[in-house]
């Protein structure tokens, strides 16, 4: 009955709004957290966003840590969504939705008679534009769509266009599409083939929003997509295949883990990323490091959470490690 009451107690000093007081040690490092990634909020907020910030930090700092003492192969850093919990993240970015082969698509499967290079770097090449930033919107399935897309229109043309997340989000809703709410790299592809084109960034640039109705001009046709394959399901060796026969590829991934969020370095791999899949990237080569006398093999994969985020933007994940994230789960590509 004591134990009881006490916990009541406890649950109601919690209710009324007693947290943990902020660490006056990191006082310093939240201001200037802040005003790097210039946050501001009203001052109700602000409390909660410390805490939330703090405990990131904490965990940051605890894989670091454990890092330096050889239990994990890649690092973490605080970033830009500091301020979010796990469940807020995976709610405003992670929105990639995962899709059946429909209709018009076509299957990539491995083939023994296809040799692929050891090394496969598409930047090299010159098929892959900066890295962008979706910024609070779940348009992660567009950034991988234009990605891949980019690459097809470089290997056509000679030319690197970026081109516009905008575009996919406001025009391709009938397909199935739901702005920053969710979508599939497969029916951006639709989009296109249907509507026969797509815009430039420069000509319709993005917002981050999902209230503008479509502006697709087609005097201004920056790419276009005739077919649409998916890749063996599950199947890396066919992944590999497709990445160094076609070039940058869309792949799907769980990034719903805290290390995800956080990555800055290393070869990524996380008995947490095996779930679902549930966001988009840009699969744009892979390779081989030597990790304390092991060939470790990896994805390169680019992401659209700014440059701040992983190595430049883009994350080495684990490659032929059990189909690691799900990477080749839902993987496709346009063509010509
Ligand atoms: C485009 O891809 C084909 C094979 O898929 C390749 O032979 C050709 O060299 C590529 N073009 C450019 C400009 O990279
Ligand atoms: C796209 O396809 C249309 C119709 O097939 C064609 O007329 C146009 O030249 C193509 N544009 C590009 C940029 O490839
Ligand atoms: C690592 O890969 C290189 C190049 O493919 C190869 O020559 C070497 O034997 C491999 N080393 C190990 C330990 O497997």
């Amino acid at each position: 009955m004591l134990d009881a009451m006490v916990m009541l107690l406890g649950l109601l000093l919690a209710l009324l709004g007693f947290a943990p007081a902020p660490d006056p040690a990191l006082e310093e490092a939240w201001e200037e957290w802040k005003s790097f990634y210039a946050k501001e909020y009203p001052r109700e907020a602000e409390a909660t966003r410390r805490e939330v910030w703090e405990k990131n930090l904490r965990r940051i700092q605890q894989h670091n840590w454990e890092q330096s003492q050889g239990q994990h192969a890649f690092r973490l850093a605080m970033n830009h969504y500091g301020d979010l919990t796990d469940e807020e993240f995976n709610q405003l970015l992670n929105r990639f939705i995962p899709a059946e082969r429909e209709g018009l698509v076509q299957l990539f499967q491995a083939s023994a008679a296809r040799k692929t290079p050891a090394e496969v770097d598409w930047r090299a090449k010159g098929y892959v534009t900066p890295v962008k930033n979706q910024g609070h919107c779940g348009s992660c399935w567009a950034f991988s769509a234009t990605g891949a897309l980019e690459g097809l229109v470089f290997n056509r043309t000679g030319k690197l266009v970026v081109l516009s997340e905008q575009n996919l989000i406001d025009c391709s809703r009938k397909l199935g599409n739901n702005g920053c709410h969710g979508g599939y790299m497969t029916r951006a592809f639709q989009y296109v083939h249907k509507n026969g084109g797509l815009n430039s960034e420069h000509v319709y640039p993005y917002t981050a929003m999902d209230t503008s109705s479509c502006r697709y001009n087609p005097q201004d046709r920056a790419a276009n997509c005739s077919t649409i394959w998916m890749v063996d399901q599950g199947s890396e060796a066919a992944l590999e295949q497709a990445v160094a026969a076609v070039g940058p590829v869309s792949v799907a991934v769980d990034a719903s883990s805290f290390q995800f969020h956080f990555y800055k370095s290393g070869i990524f791999s996380s008995v947490f990323c095996s779930q679902w899949v549930n966001h988009g990237m840009l699969a744009v080569g892979y390779g081989m490091s030597q990790e304390h006398g092991h060939n470790v093999s990896y994805w390169i994969l680019k992401n659209s959470w700014s440059e701040v985020w992983g190595e430049q933007g883009y994350i080495r994940l684990l490659k032929d490690g059990g189909n690691q994230c799900r990477v080749a789960s839902q993987a496709s590509f346009p063509m010509l």
